[in-house]
Protein backbone atom coordinates (compact mmCIF):
# COMPACT_ATOMS: atom_id res chain seq x y z
CA UNK A 1 0.00 0.00 0.00
CA UNK A 2 1.60 3.81 -0.89
CA UNK A 3 1.38 6.21 1.94
CA UNK A 4 -1.07 8.57 2.10
CA UNK A 5 -2.69 10.75 4.61
CA UNK A 6 -6.43 10.32 4.64
CA UNK A 7 -7.21 13.84 4.66
CA UNK A 8 -8.12 16.30 6.58
CA UNK A 9 -5.10 14.92 8.89
CA UNK A 10 -4.39 17.07 12.40
CA UNK A 11 -0.92 16.78 13.64
CA UNK A 12 -2.04 17.75 17.88
CA UNK A 13 1.27 19.15 18.58
CA UNK A 14 3.91 19.16 16.04
CA UNK A 15 7.35 20.09 17.94
CA UNK A 16 10.51 17.87 18.17
CA UNK A 17 9.25 14.36 17.42
CA UNK A 18 6.64 15.24 15.04
CA UNK A 19 8.44 17.93 13.22
CA UNK A 20 10.88 14.83 12.35
CA UNK A 21 7.89 12.26 11.02
CA UNK A 22 7.40 15.80 8.70
CA UNK A 23 10.43 16.24 7.71
CA UNK A 24 10.84 12.51 6.93
CA UNK A 25 7.23 12.46 5.19
CA UNK A 26 8.84 15.74 3.10
CA UNK A 27 11.41 13.76 2.29
CA UNK A 28 9.68 10.68 0.91
CA UNK A 29 7.25 13.12 -1.38
CA UNK A 30 4.31 12.03 0.74
CA UNK A 31 1.83 14.51 -0.23
CA UNK A 32 0.95 17.01 3.08
CA UNK A 33 -1.49 19.27 0.86
CA UNK A 34 -4.94 18.04 3.67
CA UNK A 35 -1.98 18.14 6.76
CA UNK A 36 -2.68 20.52 9.68
CA UNK A 37 -0.49 21.15 12.19
CA UNK A 38 -2.30 22.54 15.40
CA UNK A 39 0.07 24.01 18.09
CA UNK A 40 -0.23 26.94 20.16
CA UNK A 41 2.53 28.66 20.03
CA UNK A 42 1.47 29.07 15.97
CA UNK A 43 5.14 28.18 15.23
CA UNK A 44 6.35 27.15 11.39
CA UNK A 45 6.29 23.88 10.64
CA UNK A 46 8.14 23.24 6.46
CA UNK A 47 5.21 22.40 4.11
CA UNK A 48 2.34 22.25 6.88
CA UNK A 49 -0.10 24.74 7.32
CA UNK A 50 0.04 25.38 10.75
CA UNK A 51 -2.93 26.94 13.23
CA UNK A 52 -3.03 27.58 16.77
CA UNK A 53 -6.79 26.28 17.22
CA UNK A 54 -8.69 23.33 16.59
CA UNK A 55 -10.39 23.95 12.81
CA UNK A 56 -14.34 23.64 12.00
CA UNK A 57 -13.89 20.65 10.47
CA UNK A 58 -13.91 16.43 10.85
CA UNK A 59 -10.44 15.41 10.47
CA UNK A 60 -10.25 11.53 9.18
CA UNK A 61 -6.64 11.40 10.57
CA UNK A 62 -5.37 12.73 14.10
CA UNK A 63 -1.70 12.19 15.41
CA UNK A 64 -1.52 13.30 18.62
CA UNK A 65 2.30 14.58 19.35
CA UNK A 66 2.09 16.59 22.28
CA UNK A 67 3.72 15.48 25.63
CA UNK A 68 1.81 12.96 27.57
CA UNK A 69 1.05 15.10 30.53
CA UNK A 70 -1.05 17.73 28.11
CA UNK A 71 -3.50 15.11 27.34
CA UNK A 72 -6.31 15.79 29.43
CA UNK A 73 -5.72 19.46 28.56
CA UNK A 74 -6.17 18.58 25.13
CA UNK A 75 -8.73 16.01 25.39
CA UNK A 76 -11.60 17.56 26.25
CA UNK A 77 -11.82 19.76 23.19
CA UNK A 78 -10.70 17.62 20.97
CA UNK A 79 -12.68 14.72 21.66
CA UNK A 80 -15.84 16.27 20.12
CA UNK A 81 -13.98 16.16 16.56
CA UNK A 82 -13.31 12.40 16.54
CA UNK A 83 -15.54 10.13 15.42
CA UNK A 84 -16.42 7.04 13.45
CA UNK A 85 -14.51 8.27 10.32
CA UNK A 86 -11.26 9.18 12.59
CA UNK A 87 -8.33 7.43 12.72
CA UNK A 88 -6.60 8.04 16.01
CA UNK A 89 -2.86 8.07 16.04
CA UNK A 90 -1.13 8.56 19.62
CA UNK A 91 3.17 8.96 20.32
CA UNK A 92 2.34 9.68 23.80
CA UNK A 93 5.29 7.60 25.45
CA UNK A 94 3.43 5.59 28.61
CA UNK A 95 -0.12 6.07 27.54
CA UNK A 96 -1.75 3.31 26.69
CA UNK A 97 -4.23 2.54 24.50
CA UNK A 98 -7.17 2.05 26.93
CA UNK A 99 -6.44 5.53 28.30
CA UNK A 100 -6.93 6.49 24.67
CA UNK A 101 -10.18 5.01 24.53
CA UNK A 102 -11.43 6.13 27.12
CA UNK A 103 -10.61 9.83 26.14
CA UNK A 104 -11.87 9.53 22.63
CA UNK A 105 -15.11 6.95 22.74
CA UNK A 106 -16.02 7.50 19.33
CA UNK A 107 -12.38 7.30 17.47
CA UNK A 108 -13.12 4.41 14.81
CA UNK A 109 -9.33 2.94 15.24
CA UNK A 110 -6.68 4.01 18.08
CA UNK A 111 -3.21 3.13 16.90
CA UNK A 112 0.04 3.43 19.34
CA UNK A 113 2.93 4.41 17.09
CA UNK A 114 6.53 5.13 19.11
CA UNK A 115 8.65 6.98 16.51
CA UNK A 116 12.38 7.69 17.23
CA UNK A 117 14.25 11.22 16.02
CA UNK A 118 16.27 9.25 13.11
CA UNK A 119 12.55 9.20 11.46
CA UNK A 120 13.86 12.67 10.05
CA UNK A 121 16.25 11.29 7.73
CA UNK A 122 13.95 7.83 7.48
CA UNK A 123 16.15 5.69 9.11
CA UNK A 124 13.86 5.62 12.09
CA UNK A 125 12.30 2.75 14.05
CA UNK A 126 8.75 3.09 15.09
CA UNK A 127 6.99 0.48 17.38
CA UNK A 128 3.60 0.19 16.27
CA UNK A 129 0.70 -1.01 18.55
CA UNK A 130 -2.95 -1.13 17.74
CA UNK A 131 -6.41 -3.37 18.93
CA UNK A 132 -8.20 -2.37 15.69
CA UNK A 133 -9.74 -4.99 13.96
CA UNK A 134 -9.99 -2.52 10.86
CA UNK A 135 -7.09 -3.94 8.40
CA UNK A 136 -7.50 -1.21 6.30
CA UNK A 137 -7.10 1.67 9.07
CA UNK A 138 -3.55 -0.44 10.26
CA UNK A 139 -2.54 -0.58 6.49
CA UNK A 140 -2.58 3.62 6.20
CA UNK A 141 -0.65 3.72 9.38
CA UNK A 142 1.74 0.97 8.55
CA UNK A 143 2.85 2.58 4.99
CA UNK A 144 3.41 6.27 6.85
CA UNK A 145 5.61 4.64 9.25
CA UNK A 146 7.25 2.56 6.76
CA UNK A 147 7.87 5.59 4.52
CA UNK A 148 9.74 7.10 7.96
CA UNK A 149 11.93 3.78 8.36
CA UNK A 150 11.64 0.38 9.89
CA UNK A 151 8.67 0.01 11.25
CA UNK A 152 7.93 -2.61 13.91
CA UNK A 153 4.52 -4.52 14.91
CA UNK A 154 3.91 -5.13 18.34
CA UNK A 155 1.43 -7.95 19.71
CA UNK A 156 1.00 -5.97 22.99
CA UNK A 157 1.63 -3.20 24.78
CA UNK A 158 4.53 -4.42 26.73
CA UNK A 159 6.40 -5.33 23.75
CA UNK A 160 5.46 -1.68 22.48
CA UNK A 161 6.90 -0.53 25.63
CA UNK A 162 10.62 -2.51 25.68
CA UNK A 163 10.86 -0.94 21.49
CA UNK A 164 9.87 2.34 22.93
CA UNK A 165 12.56 1.97 25.61
CA UNK A 166 14.99 0.74 23.15
CA UNK A 167 14.85 2.64 19.77
CA UNK A 168 12.27 5.65 21.11
CA UNK A 169 15.00 6.66 23.73
CA UNK A 170 17.88 4.71 22.28
CA UNK A 171 19.41 7.78 20.23
CA UNK A 172 19.67 9.78 23.17
CA UNK A 173 21.54 6.57 24.74
CA UNK A 174 23.82 5.76 21.73
CA UNK A 175 24.62 10.04 21.81
CA UNK A 176 25.30 9.74 25.45
CA UNK A 177 27.94 6.68 24.43
CA UNK A 178 29.57 8.83 21.78
CA UNK A 179 30.12 11.77 24.14
CA UNK A 180 31.39 9.80 26.76
CA UNK A 181 33.81 8.34 24.16
CA UNK A 182 34.59 12.36 23.11
CA UNK A 183 35.23 13.00 26.81
CA UNK A 184 37.42 10.15 27.38
CA UNK A 185 39.71 11.20 24.33
CA UNK A 186 39.68 14.29 25.75
CA UNK A 187 41.11 13.03 29.02
CA UNK A 188 44.10 11.37 26.74
CA UNK A 189 45.27 15.12 25.76
CA UNK A 190 42.90 15.54 22.85
CA UNK A 191 41.16 18.91 21.55
CA UNK A 192 37.91 18.51 22.70
CA UNK A 193 36.69 19.52 19.14
CA UNK A 194 39.40 16.95 17.62
CA UNK A 195 37.66 14.75 20.05
CA UNK A 196 34.14 15.43 19.08
CA UNK A 197 34.45 14.91 15.84
CA UNK A 198 36.45 12.18 16.26
CA UNK A 199 33.80 10.56 18.06
CA UNK A 200 31.11 11.50 15.99
CA UNK A 201 33.40 10.03 12.74
CA UNK A 202 33.54 6.42 14.62
CA UNK A 203 29.71 6.19 15.36
CA UNK A 204 28.59 6.88 11.44
CA UNK A 205 31.60 4.71 10.14
CA UNK A 206 30.19 2.43 12.63
CA UNK A 207 26.95 2.31 11.72
CA UNK A 208 28.02 2.34 7.86
CA UNK A 209 29.37 -1.26 8.91
CA UNK A 210 26.15 -2.17 10.73
CA UNK A 211 23.83 -1.06 7.51
CA UNK A 212 25.63 -4.22 5.52
CA UNK A 213 24.28 -6.25 8.41
CA UNK A 214 27.28 -7.56 9.66
CA UNK A 215 26.18 -9.03 13.53
CA UNK A 216 27.46 -6.35 16.15
CA UNK A 217 29.19 -8.78 17.62
CA UNK A 218 31.65 -9.64 15.15
CA UNK A 219 32.47 -5.81 14.40
CA UNK A 220 33.55 -5.97 17.73
CA UNK A 221 35.69 -9.08 17.29
CA UNK A 222 37.12 -7.68 14.07
CA UNK A 223 38.56 -4.92 15.89
CA UNK A 224 39.41 -6.52 18.22
CA UNK A 225 42.44 -8.57 17.47
CA UNK A 226 43.79 -11.37 20.53
CA UNK A 227 45.90 -10.15 23.36
CA UNK A 228 45.66 -6.89 21.46
CA UNK A 229 44.53 -3.24 22.85
CA UNK A 230 40.89 -2.96 22.14
CA UNK A 231 40.35 -6.45 23.47
CA UNK A 232 41.38 -4.79 27.11
CA UNK A 233 39.12 -2.30 27.05
CA UNK A 234 36.24 -4.65 25.90
CA UNK A 235 37.37 -6.72 28.63
CA UNK A 236 36.62 -3.45 31.26
CA UNK A 237 32.88 -3.11 29.62
CA UNK A 238 31.96 -6.80 29.40
CA UNK A 239 33.25 -7.27 32.93
CA UNK A 240 30.57 -7.97 35.99
CA UNK A 241 28.63 -4.85 37.03
CA UNK A 242 30.10 -3.25 33.35
CA UNK A 243 28.25 -2.33 30.40
CA UNK A 244 25.25 -4.94 30.22
CA UNK A 245 24.62 -4.42 33.59
CA UNK A 246 24.50 -0.12 33.58
CA UNK A 247 22.14 -0.79 30.47
CA UNK A 248 19.96 -2.91 31.97
CA UNK A 249 19.32 -0.57 34.55
CA UNK A 250 18.89 2.41 32.33
CA UNK A 251 16.04 0.32 30.23
CA UNK A 252 14.33 -0.74 33.64
CA UNK A 253 14.61 3.22 34.96
CA UNK A 254 12.48 4.21 31.46
CA UNK A 255 10.47 1.41 31.55
CA UNK A 256 9.50 2.21 35.11
CA UNK A 257 8.97 6.14 34.20
CA UNK A 258 6.55 4.84 31.22
CA UNK A 259 4.81 2.50 33.44
CA UNK A 260 4.41 5.48 36.43
CA UNK A 261 3.19 7.60 33.37
CA UNK A 262 0.34 5.32 31.93
CA UNK A 263 -0.89 5.03 36.23
CA UNK A 264 -1.18 8.69 36.00
CA UNK A 265 -3.09 8.39 32.81
CA UNK A 266 -5.37 5.79 33.71
CA UNK A 267 -6.13 7.31 37.15
CA UNK A 268 -7.22 10.56 35.46
CA UNK A 269 -9.05 8.83 32.54
N1 LIG B 1 11.45 13.35 21.39
C1 LIG B 1 11.54 12.06 21.11
O1 LIG B 1 12.61 11.52 20.73
C2 LIG B 1 10.31 11.19 21.20
C3 LIG B 1 10.40 9.83 20.82
C4 LIG B 1 9.22 9.07 20.85
C5 LIG B 1 8.02 9.61 21.26
N2 LIG B 1 7.99 10.91 21.65
C6 LIG B 1 6.70 11.48 22.08
O2 LIG B 1 6.45 12.62 21.32
C7 LIG B 1 5.65 13.53 22.08
C8 LIG B 1 6.19 14.93 21.92
O3 LIG B 1 7.52 15.01 22.33
P1 LIG B 1 8.47 16.13 21.74
O4 LIG B 1 9.85 15.77 22.17
O5 LIG B 1 8.21 16.33 20.29
O6 LIG B 1 7.94 17.40 22.56
P2 LIG B 1 7.96 18.95 22.13
O7 LIG B 1 9.07 19.23 21.20
O8 LIG B 1 7.87 19.70 23.40
O9 LIG B 1 6.60 19.14 21.31
C9 LIG B 1 5.36 19.18 21.94
C10 LIG B 1 4.35 19.80 21.01
O10 LIG B 1 3.09 19.83 21.67
C11 LIG B 1 2.52 21.08 21.44
N3 LIG B 1 1.53 21.41 22.46
C12 LIG B 1 1.71 21.80 23.75
N4 LIG B 1 0.52 22.05 24.33
C13 LIG B 1 -0.42 21.80 23.40
C14 LIG B 1 -1.84 21.89 23.39
N5 LIG B 1 -2.53 22.26 24.47
N6 LIG B 1 -2.48 21.58 22.23
C15 LIG B 1 -1.81 21.19 21.13
N7 LIG B 1 -0.47 21.08 21.08
C16 LIG B 1 0.20 21.40 22.20
C17 LIG B 1 3.69 22.04 21.42
O11 LIG B 1 3.27 23.23 20.78
P3 LIG B 1 4.27 24.46 20.51
O12 LIG B 1 5.19 23.96 19.46
O13 LIG B 1 3.36 25.53 20.04
O14 LIG B 1 4.95 24.74 21.82
C18 LIG B 1 4.68 21.23 20.60
O15 LIG B 1 4.45 21.40 19.22
C19 LIG B 1 5.64 13.02 23.52
O16 LIG B 1 4.37 12.49 23.82
C20 LIG B 1 6.68 11.94 23.55
O17 LIG B 1 6.30 10.86 24.39
C21 LIG B 1 9.10 11.72 21.62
Amino acid sequence: MSAAFPAPAWLVGCGNMAGAMVAGWRAAGIDLGGVTAIRPSGAPVEGLRVVTDLPDERPRFVMLGMKPQKLDEVAPALAPHIGEDTILVSMLAGTGAASLAARFPAARSIVRVMPNLPVASRNGVTAIYSDTTRSGDRATVDALMGALGLVVRCEDEAMFAAIGAVAGSGPAYVARFVDALATGGEGLGLEPHVATAVAAATLIGTAAMAATGEPMADIARRVASPRGTTEQGLAVLDAPGGLGPLVERMLAAAIARGEQLAKDAAAAG
